[in-house]
């Protein structure tokens, strides 16, 4: 038998230079290795430096989601800027390092502040953004609906995956601080379906069905929350936060300011809400 011809046979890439090679060119920086040790901590990237499936659905996530803020947070640094950016419910807060590593870094401008109850992730955030460098990064333990920025302002408020009714702190937080931008990304929701159960009226049989009554409970929720958004003067988009194969609770709503109030969203909120007979907490943000 020949001997193997070593010299043309191509080594063949492992897959952990493959996986890191696809993120190099996912990342959007012109110098994507300054973000690793960042992302190893947040988890989008694994001690070894590369991918597996639950960073890769991270990365998915906070990809999708850079790319839909970045419009707005730009336009928020134009001309001197200095955007303030409260990502409230915040977790671990990798969405605001990620948004300071990539744009407010770069930029030179814009804070970003995490709000959530957790003393001891609020704890790790504090030293990884000293660990990062990131100086205009602030932590603040509290309840969303406790919370209050040093001025009383937010520039953008996003909440992703905040659980429940917090989604709906997250919009009062955000309305209290008069923000331009909100992006949510609503979790779990009960408040409407447990309201709905034993609601009578022409259609009652939309949510005759415990499982049916949860899943048009969280549609209603949600729809509820980007009325009273419009109420409130936002244009409101709602798109899919990312592939369903990466999270099921997939709904990115976002609201950008433009006028000071809607009285015809107000008109379609009112509709609904007798057409149900429900009336989730939040309608406490509309003014009699
Ligand atoms: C599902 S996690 C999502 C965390 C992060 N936003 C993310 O997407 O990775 C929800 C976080 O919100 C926090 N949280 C829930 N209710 C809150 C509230 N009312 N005020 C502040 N934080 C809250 C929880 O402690 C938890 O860390």
């Amino acid at each position: 038998m020949p001997a193997p011809n070593f010299a043309r046979t191509k080594p063949a890439k492992d897959p952990a230079a493959r996986d890191l090679e696809t993120w190099r060119t996912l990342w959007p920086s012109g110098q994507p290795e300054k973000s690793v040790p960042l992302l190893k901590a947040l988890h989008i990237l694994t001690r070894e430096g590369t991918l597996n499936a639950d960073s890769r659905r991270k990365l998915t996530q906070v990809l999708h989601l850079t790319q839909m803020l970045r419009p707005a947070l730009e336009d928020l640094l134009k001309d001197g800027g200095d955007p303030v950016l409260a990502d409230v419910g915040a977790g671990k807060s990798y969405l605001g390092f990620i948004l300071y590593d990539l744009i407010f870094g770069p930029a030179g401008r814009g804070s970003v502040f995490g709000i959530e109850t957790r003393e001891q992730l609020v704890a790790s955030s504090r030293d990884l953004a000293a660990a990062s460098g990131f100086d205009r990064m602030q932590f603040i333990a509290a309840p969303i609906a406790e919370a209050t920025l040093p001025g009383g302002k937010a520039d953008m408020v996003t909440a992703l995956h905040a659980c429940d009714t917090a989604t709906d702190d997250a919009i009062r937080f955000a309305l209290r601080h008069e923000a331009k931008v909100i992006a949510l990304v609503p979790c779990c929701q009960a408040e409407v379906a447990r309201l709905l159960e034993g609601q009578s009226g022409p259609l009652r049989q939309l949510w005759r069905h415990p499982i049916q009554r949860r899943e048009f409970g969280a549609h209603v929720t949600n729809v509820i929350r980007g009325l009273v958004l419009e109420a409130h003067g936002y244009k409101v988009r709602v798109t899919e936060f990312t592939g369903l194969e990466h999270t099921m609770k997939n709904e990115l709503i976002l609201a950008e300011r433009h006028q000071r109030s809607n009285a015809q969203a107000r008109g379609e909120l009112n509709r609904l809400i007798d057409q149900l007979g429900v009336k989730p907490a939040l309608l406490d943000v509309m003014p009699a």
